[in-house]
């Protein structure tokens, strides 16, 4: 039983086989092969209601960040209803308008935006530009007055707030290399608002302080630091028409409890309510909270092979399908997809095919298992297919979307041809 079954809409037990929506996730297996990434319609479109719903009625606005899963047809699933998007790349953006975004629905991030990437977003005309240095606001008036356009832009600012997570997901600390230096913010966003960045329009100011954090504390404490800035400005005569609060929000692995997007936003509205903050629009980047949970990595054992020391259950799933565990010692559950008597359960490490000791998906875990056997990874619908690669020349899994009694492959299993597809050798 995964811990965070209650967590999982979309996925439930029924007379002992684990399903998504009503088709069973050992016949998924079965037909589309495995490894498989599977996600249910209805608990994406559930958590993406969530969010929805804790802004309509206001300006406030939802930008799902790609980077957590970005198949086309889960994007275009979002888009319908009502998502916009945060990227970070020429490739999303290009997803994200071949998913049928329009362009003012789209927000764009990140610290190392290219000449070329700034200049399709400009053309497209994005919604705005957050922007992580001075030398970007440079590039950025430059290229769109070369264009003859305005470009939109806020400031990402970096609080220099500890988000508690894993290092590695951590963003809003003054050692990490993202946003505007906290003191150095107000000066910089007096000098793009003056003649000195005619091709500019300050429009808001932004903040992004970590990933998997799972309490309402650090995001309130990024709040209130944002707002001091932003009141500031208004003193200087600056006024933005939003607050981009960045994403962040965790998500229950295991057994977590973090807020949920209602209970964060109210939080986050309370803070500005409380410092008259007004007139202004609240956004929010969320990637793992919005598709974390409607997703699963199943997996085939290939072989049992216990040792003097530890059981290994091998499976043909491996970190190049899904890295979070080897990355970041990411915990994950993972369940035998029938349950046919436990009374042979024993602690496995589920390890992969890779060469390399931190290709595991699970350590010291209690299953029953024997080849053959289906095993799925629960919230594994963020950071998993994203992050895929093909390390030891192995094919990125298929994806599946399940909706009621029908499955859609929505991404082929990649074929060796797909494998030489850009690779050429040297004439004689
Ligand atoms: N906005 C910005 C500017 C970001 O950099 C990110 C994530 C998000 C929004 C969305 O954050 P989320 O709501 O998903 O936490 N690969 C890691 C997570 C990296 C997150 C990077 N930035 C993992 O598997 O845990």
């Amino acid at each position: 039983m995964p811990r965070n079954l209650a967590a999982l809409t979309g996925f439930a037990w029924k007379s002992n086989r684990f399903f998504c929506e009503n088709l069973a996730v050992q016949d998924l297996a079965r037909q589309f092969g495995t490894p498989l990434y599977i996600y249910s319609r209805a608990a994406l479109e559930r958590s993406v209601g969530d969010y929805l719903r804790a802004v309509s009625g206001t300006r406030n606005r939802i930008f799902y960040a790609m980077k957590a899963n970005a198949n086309l047809a889960l994007l275009e699933l979002m888009v319908r209803q009502g998502c916009g998007f945060d990227i970070v790349s020429g490739g999303e953006l290009a997803k994200a308008l071949a998913a049928g975004c329009p362009a003012n629905r789209i927000v764009y991030s990140g610290v190392g935006k290219t000449c070329a990437e700034i200049e399709a977003a400009i053309k497209a005309g994005i919604h705005c530009f957050n922007v992580e240095s001075e030398a970007e606001l440079e590039r950025i008036n430059e290229i769109a007055g070369r264009l003859g356009r305005i470009a939109p832009i806020a400031f990402r600012v970096n609080p220099n707030v500890d988000a508690k997570t894993h290092p590695y997901i951590s963003t809003g600390l003054k050692n990490n290399k993202f946003g505007i230096a906290y003191d150095a913010a107000v000066k910089l966003f007096k000098r793009a608002a003056s003649d000195e960045f005619p091709h500019v329009r300050v429009t808001g100011i932004d903040c992004h302080i970590g990933s998997q954090i799972t309490e309402a504390d650090p995001f309130i404490h990024a709040a209130e630091k944002v707002i001091d800035i932003v009141q500031k400005l208004e003193k200087a005569g600056i006024r933005l028409e939003h607050i981009d609060f960045g994403g962040g929000l965790g998500v229950c692995y295991g057994d977590e409890t973090p807020p949920t997007p209602k209970k964060l936003i109210e939080c986050v509205q309370f803070v500005c309510l409380k410092r008259g903050i007004e007139n202004v629009a609240l956004y929010f980047e969320p990637g793992r909270s919005l598709v974390a949970n409607a997703g699963v990595l199943a997996m085939s054992v290939q072989y049992v092979k216990p040792t003097q020391t530890r059981n290994f259950c091998i499976v043909d799933a491996a970190m190049n399908d899904m890295i979070r565990p080897a990355l970041y010692e990411a915990q994950m559950e993972i369940v035998n997809t029938v349950k046919d008597g436990q009374e042979d359960a024993k602690k496995w490490d589920v390890v992969g095919p890779v060469c390399e000791s931190s290709d595991f998906m699970g350590r010291d875990r209690i299953l029953s298992v024997k080849a053959g056997d289906v095993l799925a990874m629960t919230g594994a619908g963020a950071y998993g297919m994203s992050m895929a690669s093909n390390y030891n020349c192995r094919m990125r899994p298929a994806e599946v979307i399940v909706d009621g009694d029908k499955a859609y492959l929505v991404r082929e299993r990649e074929s060796t041809e797909d494998l030489l597809r850009h690779e050429t050798t040297l004439p004689d």
